[in-house]
């Protein structure tokens, strides 16, 4: 049976990724970080998964979980591999701690580079196995850069280089590397964005930020349902697509003119105009 390898199933893009992805007759193993989560997704989803128990920034412990997926995939290596867990850490860059930056940058970025080389002999830099597929989780904010959202637009942008990086250095094992980059997710990730605003509004950034928890609920509101992640991934694993970036976007034509297009002064004026009306914030 192939396997799929995909972190962070508790919830969101990557439980819908692993619940569609065992209907199509995959074998899904999945990380959580709590034991709750895995003992209810073993419930639901019985010997169709398994499922490892660790924090992707805990270095020991992944490794030891890992052992667990190696013995799986040994003998016939691993299918695809989605890096999916992110967190997102908002606040203007001047007021974020470096412990605040590090987190983010070790769940979205380190962590990612970390458990993709851990699994790229089973997808194929050893050549006992067959070629496979990565597919990583991006962003919009992996392609234009939002204030007060600086550290994940970071980390994304950082994610979209390494896409690229390693399907360059992975294209002579047959190793295919792609980026899904959705824009809003009705996933978890914005009620767990709400209120973290809170604490900067003693600083100078507090007046403009007083709105976010507001554009956090109209942007929600406005997102696609996350079945949509999981239709690409079905496409790319089915080799109905074979595009390196997957744009998910009400309006893509007008993002793409944003974010590649337009000169920076006429962006920055427009983000400025944005700001001004309060009406600037999305944090993922
Ligand atoms: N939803 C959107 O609008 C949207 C848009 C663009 C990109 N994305 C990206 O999509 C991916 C999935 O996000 P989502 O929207 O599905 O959010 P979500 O429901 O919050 O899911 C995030 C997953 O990552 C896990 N995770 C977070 N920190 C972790 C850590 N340190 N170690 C291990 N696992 C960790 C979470 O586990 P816990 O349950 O234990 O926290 C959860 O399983 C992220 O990379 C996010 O940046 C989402």
């Amino acid at each position: 049976m192939p396997y799929i390898f995909i972190t962070g199933v508790s919830t969101g893009i990557g439980f819908d990724a692993m619940k569609t992805l065992i209907q199509h007759g995959y074998h899904v193993i999945g990380t959580v970080r709590k034991e709750i989560d895995a003992a209810s997704i073993r419930q639901q989803f019985a010997e169709k998964c398994t499922i490892l128990v660790f924090d992707v920034t805990d270095v020991q412990t992944c490794l030891s979980e890992m052992q667990k997926a190696f013995t799986l995939i040994k003998k016939d290596g691993l299918h695809t591999l989605i890096n999916n867990a992110g967190i997102a850490v908002p606040g203007p860059l001047e007021c974020l701690t470096d412990e605040e930056f590090e987190l983010q940058m070790n769940v979205n970025v380190l962590a990612v580079r970390r458990i993709t080389n851990l699994l790229l002999p089973y997808l194929g830099t050893n050549r006992n196995y067959k070629p496979g597929i990565i597919i990583n989780i991006s962003s919009v904010s992996g392609l234009f850069n939002s204030p007060y959202n600086g550290a994940y637009c970071i980390s994304k942008h950082a994610l979209e280089s390494m896409t690229d990086v390693y399907r360059r250095e992975l294209s002579m094992f047959g190793i295919r590397v792609m980026a899904i980059e959705p824009g809003p997710i009705k996933t978890e990730i914005w009620s767990k964005s709400k209120g973290t605003l809170d604490r900067f509004k003693d600083t100078a950034y507090g007046e403009l930020l007083s709105s976010a928890d507001k554009m956090i609920e109209s942007s929600e509101k406005s997102a696609f349902d996350v079945g949509v992640i999981s239709s690409i991934i079905v496409d790319i694993i089915t080799g109905k697509t074979s595009k390196t970036r997957h744009l998910v976007h009400r309006k893509p034509f007008l993002f793409k003119l944003l974010a590649y297009y337009l000169p920076d002064k006429m962006v920055d004026k427009l983000v400025a105009k944005t700001i001004a009306k309060k009406d600037n914030y999305r944090p993922v």
